[in-house]
């Protein structure tokens, strides 16, 4: 019998986890059995499933349930009475028995399996280009004048993924993935091995969001799948998917054919043509993928400011009317939104009846961050919007914005979520606050009755240097610090609905988004998902993790992730 503190080798790590002694073997004989019972387990099952079978090597047949007990079997029934997305997983010598209440918890619970198994049962992700966006698919080359500002990582990677796989543009997705399949042999092993063991398992929080920017920098379907893939490898439940900007509108709106033909495209300092955008199609695809692996998508259509883009392709929806590019540095830009013109509103709800139908998600994101008042200041339309709505100042404007859009969204059964600037105005029933300039915005949105997601540069913008946001950081995150102030809220407060991490990706082409993850993305999915630090401890137990990681990085190894280097874990 192990000792009763021994560690899997899991991360996150599980709420309960007790070894029984002996080992089960999954071989050539072993079965998978659904119950059955209110929901299709099997069709839940099925993409996991498919991915033990390749790494194993294993037929692992779907057998009916009473083909006997003379084989090692892999059963899967129903939970009921637990929270969302909670597991239970028992492994005695006689087989493996899985049960969960809801898809999600059978994912989390067929990823904690697969993490029992060795990481030889991992076969590479499908390679990507090192930078889409470009034409030849490769990384820019290097400006010999170009430094990135102090604090920002260097976008020029030691070593890239898939330099010799470039231009798998748009469209090549299918073709990347058949190959991933071509190259996946079967394993050799005959039989693997897995402890005896008990587990019960739920997350701490609802939200374990990671952001990611396509729009700086662009990724090809391809890369977002093979993030989803790492995402749900750590039960990360939530793809914030960042797709309009002032660099670039990365999602076709069949209604407004500019905002990609135009839109998704600028001319960048060296006189490329840099962009790319996602087909109605491929968002299809990356919802229902994301969705087969625990993820919602909720997408990110920003506004009424960082829309340049979007002005680029119809410049009458500023307050100027004048023809701008769609822009090329990094920034804050002054022209956004005019709030004064109806046709705004029109254009907005266009755009949001196509993305509502695309995204099934209950969470829409709006934006609302780094909207400056200038060009509103001067605007007589806005002028007059803010004395016919009794508005005083810019920021009361941007409220009055951010909340016709909210409940326009409410009234078609989606909940908004706004960056913490929408705290300067009154906010729409059900508005989501995502705090990213600290935690104080998450617990006035609490104060206010409205639920929080934490994002705190300080603890999860994965752009930040690793000497500002190391891995013990992230893996530090509190979202809320039960001593703290959040913790005298009044009943009536909002919830935490959890936090997230961010992957702006100003700096951060296609190339280094492992690197840049990972192994953060480890502490964060542990910080998210595992109960708190026991025993009255503040922190965490960072020896205790990196020794897990160091387990853990040989599979994301075999995976491809790279940055992996032991001196980064
Ligand atoms: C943000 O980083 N501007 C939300
Ligand atoms: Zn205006």
């Amino acid at each position: 019998m192990p000792p009763a503190n021994t560690r899997l080798p899991l991360i996150p790590y599980p709420r309960s986890a007790v070894l029984t002694g002996g080992t089960c073997a999954l071989n050539k004989a072993t079965r998978v059995l659904f119950e059955s019972g209110p929901h299709d387990l099997a069709s839940w099952a099925a993409p996991m499933l498919d991915l033990l079978r390749r790494g194993t090597g294993l037929a692992l047949p779907i057998a009916p349930a009473l083909s006997g007990p003379t084989h090692t079997s892999i059963t899967v029934g129903h939970l009921d009475g637990q929270p969302a997305e909670a597991y239970t997983l028992e492994i005695t010598e006689a087989g493996v028995v899985l049960r969960a209440g809801d898809r999600e918890g059978l994912i989390w619970g067929l990823q904690t399996l697969r993490q029992l198994l060795p990481a030889e049962v991992e076969r590479p992700l499908p390679r990507v280009a090192a930078d889409p966006g470009r034409p030849d698919g490769n990384l820019r080359p290097r400006p010999a004048d170009w430094l990135p500002p102090p604090g920002k990582p260097s976008p020029w990677p030691t070593a890239t993924l898939g330099e010799d796989a470039g231009g798998q543009g748009r469209g090549q997705r299918n073709a990347a993935s058949a190959a991933a399949a071509t190259a996946a042999q079967p394993a050799p092993h005959p039989v693997w091995s897995l402890p005896c063991l008990q587990i019960a398992d739920q997350p701490r929080y609802a939200w374990r969001g990671l952001l990611l920017d396509s729009c700086r920098h662009f990724q090809q379907v391809a890369a977002i799948e093979r993030l989803i893939d790492l995402m749900s490898l750590h039960k990360l439940n939530r793809l914030h998917w960042h797709l309009t900007e002032d660099q670039g509108w990365r999602l076709e709106i069949k209604t407004r054919p500019l905002l990609t033909e135009v839109g998704a495209w600028r001319l960048d300092s060296d006189g490329v043509r840099y962009g790319g955008f996602y087909t109605q199609e491929e968002a299809r695809h990356v919802v229902a993928y994301a969705a087969a692996r625990g993820i919602t998508v909720v997408p990110e259509i920003e506004l009424p400011g960082h829309c340049r883009a979007a002005l680029a392709a119809y410049p009458e929806l500023s307050c100027r009317g004048i023809a701008l590019p769609v822009e090329t540095a990094w920034g804050v830009f002054p022209d956004i939104y005019c709030a004064g013109n109806d046709a705004v509103f029109s254009f907005l709800e266009e755009v949001l009846t196509e993305v509502l139908d695309l995204f099934p998600s209950p969470f829409i994101h709006l934006g609302g961050d780094e909207c400056p008042p200038d060009r509103w200041s001067e605007c007589p339309r806005c002028r007059e919007r803010m004395a016919r709505e009794g508005l005083r100042d810019a920021d009361e404007l941007r409220g009055w914005f951010v909340r016709q859009i909210a409940t326009w969204l409410a009234e078609r059964g989606r909940r908004a979520i706004g960056w913490d600037e929408v705290l300067a105005g009154e906010l729409a029933a059900g508005t989501i606050v995502q705090s990213w300039r600290g935690f104080a915005g998450a617990t006035e949105a609490r104060r206010r009755g409205h639920d929080a997601i934490v994002s705190p540069i300080s603890h999860v913008y994965l752009d930040q240097d690793v000497a500002q946001v190391g891995l013990e950081t992230v893996l530090g995150f509190e979202p809320e610090d039960p001593r703290g102030e959040s913790a005298s809220l009044a009943g009536s407060a909002g919830r935490t609905l959890g936090g997230e991490m961010c992957v702006w990706t100003e700096w951060i082409p296609q190339a280094v988004l492992d690197e840049r993850v990972f192994p953060r993305a480890c502490g964060g999915s542990e910080a998210l998902w595992s109960p708190p630090p026991s025993g009255g401890a503040r922190r965490r137990d960072v020896a205790e993790f990196r020794a897990r990681l160091v387990n853990h990085s040989q599979r994301l190894r075999a995976l491809g992730v790279a940055g992996l280097q032991a001196s980064r874990l």
